[in-house]
């Protein structure tokens, strides 16, 4: 490990323990414009390391930025996996209220970190609420947000985050909507693909809805004749985010299964995907 690498950490989690009013000082449009640009800089003016609303408002902690290699130490998959944030919750909002009646399905967040989209999903009635997560650290933390949920809205669906690497998962069954914020490379999304196929094959799968937020190895899905198109598109941040995550605005790309296809309902579905570089991607 560089000693930059060794610092970096440290540093943003320095930078995290500052005082809102002093993070939102530092965060003012035009030092922001220039600052996210500066390497390290970058993930300062990610404004990742605010305390996001969500946080605020439900007392949990899913805000911070946490390093690749401080989540994953073995240097073979470190390259693959991309950084912990959190993603918007009026994103994932808006991307499950596409789906229409989702009675009886499973939320899977794949590389959930802290558990926010498993907090978001939990509004909706989902049987179960599900993520795997690389991290045990992460996980951990995910599981006591999932608690101070589960105490304050006893009736929501249980949350349970399960420390895991995705590549090892076993084969998932019943009605799920997976979720993805940007979790990892390709070579991942194919192991992943290919696990999600086996089950819709054998059967162990019924109806599957894959909801990618910046879905920059979409093309992995879109190759796979086991999945078509559900929607596709821009999501603005919602104002009262804005500053709290890297972008002003998501692509969102979501397939359903063929198996136990829903009729389209999207005419904007297959916009195309273009890949900028491995945190962004533009559906166009
Ligand atoms: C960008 S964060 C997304 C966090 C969360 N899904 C959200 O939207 O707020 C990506 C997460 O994927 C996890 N991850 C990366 N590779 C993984 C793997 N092979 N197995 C499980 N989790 C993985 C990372 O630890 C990280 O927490």
């Amino acid at each position: 490990m560089t000693l930059r690498n060794t610092l970096k950490q440290p540093f943003l989690n320095a930078i995290a323990m500052l005082p809102d009013r002093a993070q939102r000082a530092m965060l003012t449009p035009r030092m922001r414009r220039i600052c996210i640009h500066l390497p390290v800089l970058r993930a300062v003016y990610s404004g990742c390391l605010r305390r996001h609303p969500i946080d605020l408002q439900y007392g949990t902690d899913t805000s911070g930025l946490v390093d690749a290699l401080v989540l994953q130490r073995d240097e073979r998959l470190v390259h693959e996996l991309n950084p912990y944030m959190g993603s918007q919750p009026t994103i994932i909002r808006r991307a499950l209220d596409t789906l229409g009646d989702i009675g009886g399905y499973t939320f899977v967040d794949i590389g959930c970190g802290k558990g926010r989209p498993l907090i978001v999903a939990s509004e909706y009635p989902f049987a179960e609420v599900l993520g795997y997560d690389i991290s045990s650290d992460l996980v951990e933390t995910a599981n006591a947000n999932a608690a101070a949920i589960a105490r304050r809205f006893p009736a929501r669906p249980p949350i349970r985050a399960v420390n895991a690497n995705v590549a090892n998962l076993a084969t998932l069954s019943g009605k799920l909507v997976v979720f993805m914020f940007n979790p990892f490379g390709p070579d991942l999304m194919t192991t992943l693909l290919r696990n999600l196929e086996a089950g819709l094959a054998s059967g162990a799968i019924q109806h599957l809805f894959i909801v990618y937020d910046i879905p920059v190895c979409g093309r992995v899905f879109d190759d796979s004749t086991y999945l078509r198109r559900w929607f596709a598109t821009m999501f603005p941040y919602d104002p009262h985010e804005l500053g709290f995550g890297p972008q002003v605005e998501d692509g969102v790309v979501i397939w359903q299964s063929v198996r136990g296809a829903r009729p389209d309902a999207f005419t904007t579905r297959n916009r195309r995907i273009t890949t900028k570089d491995r945190f962004s991607a533009v559906v166009e």
